[in-house]
This record gives structure tokens, C-alpha cells and sequence, in this order.
């Protein structure tokens, strides 16, 4: 099998699982070759409305960890990992950044109580060849008051507006307010942007 999974992904509906577990050894190396950047913009948009870089974050679906990386240069000091394909999680627990990495059953309730984290990120993790939409309502399940969520959806996600209507759907009735959008690069070797959302659950 290559170890080329970038194009591949975007054809990937359903269980993601056994592509994540086949990606896990080259998805570093691809995706800065490609010069994966949301990471980046996420970390950085989620520090601005943060209260403290000392509070708990949980970065859902942390993959290999380049999320949790991004977090950790922007100066957050407890991250915490979960996510679905044991060999991304193995990925992560070797940059030793995370304090503690949990394999969750897809759909599953988080294993925490509700405010446990300060904020709950989602990067590159919603979407087509990624997890469900479904996961958006997991994530606020995560969160007491006042917890922010940071997530991105890349142009693909744009492109089905049921993905922007779940957020939609939570500010709309009240129970979010959205604090930051902003549409930028995603994976620009391969021409992809994203928006980048932080959300306060109210
Ligand atoms: C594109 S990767 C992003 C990983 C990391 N956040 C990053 O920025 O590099 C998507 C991740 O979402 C995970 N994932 C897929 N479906 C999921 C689900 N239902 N719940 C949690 N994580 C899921 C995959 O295993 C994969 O590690």
C-alpha cells in the first residue's frame, strides 16, 4: 500500500479507522510536506480567548499529536489527547507532550465529566475521510459553561452546508456563542483552506 493518504482521505466516508491506523507512520511526514497549517491557526485562535494557559485542554481526535504540538508552542501547559485509531494515538504518546492519551470507541460518551477542560479542541478532525458531524455535539457534551471549543472545517466541509448549520443550530438556540470565524489556509500543497471557529458554550 503507498503511504501517500492525502487524496485518498476526501473519498473516505464512514469509519475512518483502518485509513487512520494505515496513515499513522507518514502522516507527519505528508502533511508538513503539504505544509498542514490549521494546527497553527487553531492554537493561536484558541489562546487569544483563553483564561489561562494552565488550564486543561483536551485536543479530541489529537491524531499524532501535531495538534497537541501547535497547542503546546502556543504556551498551553496540560493537554490531554483522545481519538479513535490506536496507531495515531501511538504517534502522539512518542512527541511526549500529551499528560495523558485515551482510545475512544467512535460516538462514545468523552470519559471526563463535563468541565473537566477548560476547552475541548476539534483540528482537522469533522469532516469527510475525518469524523462525523455528530462529534460536534459530543464535544459541547464535554464542556460546562464558560468552556471554549476551538474546531476548523476544511473547504471540502464548506462545501455541505450541514456542517456550519450544526453550529448554527447551537448559537441560534442559545446555547453557544461564537467568538471568532475566519477562513484561511488549511493544506495549501494541495490548495485547501479552512475556516477556524471558537465557540463558548453558554
Ligand atoms: C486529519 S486527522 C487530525 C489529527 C490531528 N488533530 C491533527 O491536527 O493532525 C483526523 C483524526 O480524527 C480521528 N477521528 C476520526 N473519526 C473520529 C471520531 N469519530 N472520534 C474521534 N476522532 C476521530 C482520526 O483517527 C484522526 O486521528
Amino acid at each position: 500500500m503507498t503511504d501517500k493518504f492525502l487524496e485518498q482521505a476526501y473519498d473516505t466516508p464512514g469509519d475512518t479507522r483502518d485509513l487512520y491506523n494505515a496513515w499513522a507512520k507518514s502522516y507527519d511526514a505528508e502533511l508538513s510536506e503539504n505544509g498542514y497549517v490549521t494546527p497553527e491557526r487553531c492554537a493561536a485562535a484558541l489562546r487569544a480567548y483563553s483564561a489561562g494557559l494552565d488550564l486543561p485542554v483536551l485536543d479530541f481526535g489529537c491524531g499524532t499529536g501535531l495538534s497537541g504540538l501547535a497547542l503546546k508552542l502556543q504556551g498551553f501547559e496540560l493537554i490531554d489527547g483522545v481519538d479513535v485509531s490506536s496507531d495515531m494515538l501511538e504517534g502522539a504518546r512518542e512527541k511526549q507532550i500529551y499528560r495523558k492519551l485515551t482510545l475512544l470507541e467512535p460516538g462514545s460518551d468523552l470519559p471526563h465529566k463535563a468541565g473537566a477542560y477548560a476547552a475541548i479542541t476539534c483540528i482537522g478532525v469533522i469532516g469527510v475521510g475525518a469524523a462525523p458531524i455528530s462529534v460536534f455535539d459530543q464535544v459541547m457534551n464535554g464542556l460546562a459553561k464558560g468552556g471554549l471549543t476551538v474546531l476548523s472545517f476544511n473547504d471540502h466541509a464548506l462545501e455541505d452546508p450541514a456542517y456550519e448549520a450544526k453550529l448554527d443550530s447551537y448559537t441560534g438556540s442559545g446555547q453557544a456563542r461564537l467568538l471568532f470565524k475566519e477562513h484561511g489556509p488549511h493544506i495549501p500543497g494541495i490548495g485547501l483552506g479552512s475556516n477556524v471557529y471558537v465557540l463558548e458554550k453558554l
